[in-house]
């Protein structure tokens, strides 16, 4: 395989199986995907095809069992438990289904905790955070608790969170399963928005993981590249079963 020097992420013939005594489960079965700066992609499988193990293998938060993924021109096989967690930190935003904000702080502290990790000096964050809650509507929240927000606000702090510290991959894993129409729709539309909007930061790429095929066609209207994103679906996203 030649590198290409435009792409963010490439996969080349990503396996990921699980084991366990009795069982073998193959996850993802020889995935490639080629995704560039910029771009915006859905990944979309029926449960249990592989598109949460998908994405903690772009996350680095999982590695494949075989195969080869490079984050622009880094070898992620070979790198260390430390590298990763670098590359996660500096490079990497998560946003998950069910929110993950920490009950006990603030809307503030939670969009905080972005910079924290990254040992940014405490009076260089205030205004990084506010300018992130702004984006997505929650500044006036900042010092309520997750508990006191719908579920859209908090899916929407955690978007704050996942940004502030201005990533070049947001990684969302079914980032509306857990809301209601309306509140999905206007996560998509932040997503969407903060895709578009080169001015924030590095970040210009979004991969969301959706389940409902009736979220599709606006997904993919967005896509940048339509026809890519439908067959990146079709060619390397397989049933494992
Ligand atoms: N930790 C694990 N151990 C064993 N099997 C797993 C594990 N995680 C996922 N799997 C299996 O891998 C397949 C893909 O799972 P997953 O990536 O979660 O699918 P999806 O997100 O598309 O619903 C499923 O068959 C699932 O049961
Ligand atoms: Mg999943």
């Amino acid at each position: 395989m030649t590198s290409n020097a435009e792409a963010l992420i490439t996969l080349a013939d990503v396996h990921r199986l699980y084991r366990s005594d009795e069982v073998e489960t193959t996850a993802l079965r020889s995935i490639d995907l080629s995704i560039a700066d910029g771009e915006f992609v859905a990944i979309m499988g029926p449960s249990g095809c592989g598109k949460s193990t998908l994405l903690n293998i772009l996350g680095a938060i999982d590695r494949p069992t075989s195969g080869r993924y490079l984050f622009r021109d880094l070898e992620i096989m070979e790198q260390s438990e430390a590298e990763l967690a670098r590359l996660r930190r500096d490079n990497l935003g998560f946003v998950f289904q069910s929110f993950n904000l920490i009950d006990e702080l603030t809307i503030y502290e939670n969009v905080e905790l972005g910079l924290v990790y990254r040992k940014w000096a405490g009076k260089d964050r205030r205004a990084r955070v506010e300018a992130a809650m702004d984006r997505v509507g929650v500044a006036h929240r900042a010092r309520h608790y997750p508990h006191q927000l719908s579920g859209g606000q908090q899916q929407r702090a955690a978007i704050a969170r996942a940004i502030v510290g201005q990533p070049s991959l947001i990684l969302a894993d079914e980032p509306t399963g857990n809301l209601d129409t309306e509140n999905g729709a206007q996560v998509m539309d932040i997503l969407h928005a903060l895709n578009a909007d080169g001015a924030i930061g590095a970040m210009r790429v979004l991969t969301s993981i959706l389940r409902h095929p009736t979220q599709l066609p606006a997904l993919i209207a967005l896509a940048t590249d339509a026809a890519r994103a439908h067959a990146a679906l079709r060619g390397h996203l397989r049933l494992s079963k």
